[in-house]
């Protein structure tokens, strides 16, 4: 028997309809719940954008500049990241377990930089995700390269284990070094990476025609940083990713190679969360650069 109830009068709501949740997240709403909450950890509710660390690089190419020591890189920019994206090696030996950032880990891996980049294979299963308590899973996507198959079958066989224990996948547009890195080229990569199931896509920005890459792939799409540029020019490129309809940046070099990579961090999520102007933004990296000295 259920205990009785003494309230003298309940309230049902009646009038009131029941919210339809769906999702701040671009392409979500139909997703399970696990999902869906698994997303939420990665990108702020309030603007529906992330700002993900990405340090995951030693994976192919050892110890990155910056990223000799991650254990005294990485901690000391976790209270500025919306998420961690690493290594599960990284995970374990460099972050503490306290961390409450949520984490993105690195799932495909093989050839060095040594080798040919594309012909990568799955490199951990979910079950080991799961232990970590990834929020997502990173697969590299390799459109129009030697193993470009092989990369999509990473991808499709990671989305399929990432769906049945709700991890969604995070697809990372690789570029070969022989290809041109135009609008074109991106919005068929990323298309392909979404349609194929990946929740999130990963890009580079172009110059030319990048709210096209944007507004034609169906998930949030995130940019990389790519190769060390001065801090002014990272945080324009920031701040026109953002105003083409990027969803938040997954950036590395151009924050952990910085001279002050708390200062850069902080710059950057201004643009993506706060609106900050470039001139705002870099004005905020050179007074933290400063009080840091
Ligand atoms: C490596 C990656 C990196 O995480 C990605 O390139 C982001 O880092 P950066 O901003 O340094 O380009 O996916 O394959």
């Amino acid at each position: 028997m259920p205990e009785e109830d003494f309230a003298p009068q309940k309230n049902y709501f009646e009038d009131v309809p029941v919210a339809d949740r769906g999702s701040h997240i671009r392409g979500a709403s139909s997703y399970d719940w696990g999902m869906k909450n698994r997303l939420g950890r990665i990108f702020r509710e309030a603007t529906g954008r992330t700002v993900m660390l990405a340090v995951d690089h030693g994976y192919f190419q050892g110890p990155t500049t910056g990223l000799e020591r991650l254990d005294l890189a990485v901690p000391p920019l976790l209270p500025f990241a919306d998420a961690l994206m690493a290594t599960r090696g990284a995970i374990r030996t460099s972050v503490p377990a306290s961390l409450t950032c949520p984490i993105v880990v690195r799932a495909s891996g093989g050839p060095s930089v040594l080798r040919e980049l594309s012909d990568e294979r799955l490199a951990m299963s979910v079950d080991d995700a799961v232990r970590l308590n990834a929020s997502a899973l990173a697969v590299q996507l390799f459109i129009g390269s030697e193993h470009e198959t092989q990369s999509i079958k990473n991808l499709t066989t990671l989305v399929d284990a990432g769906m049945a224990a709700g991890i969604p996948v995070v697809a990372v547009i690789a570029v070969g070094r022989e290809m041109v890195r135009d609008a074109r080229y991106f919005r068929l990569a990323t298309r392909m990476a979404a349609e194929l199931g990946a929740q999130v896509v990963k890009c580079y920005y172009t110059d030319e025609g990048f709210a096209s890459v944007a507004s034609t792939c169906p998930v949030p799409l995130v940019v990389a940083g790519g190769k060390k540029l001065p801090e002014r020019e990272a945080l324009e490129m920031t701040y026109r990713s953002m105003d083409a309809g990027a969803l938040g940046v997954d950036m590395g070099r151009n924050i952990f190679q910085s001279d002050s990579p708390i200062g850069m961090i902080q710059a950057v999520s201004g643009i993506v969360h706060g609106g900050l102007s470039v001139d705002d933004a870099f004005t905020l990296y050179e007074d933290t650069r400063t009080s840091l000295k």
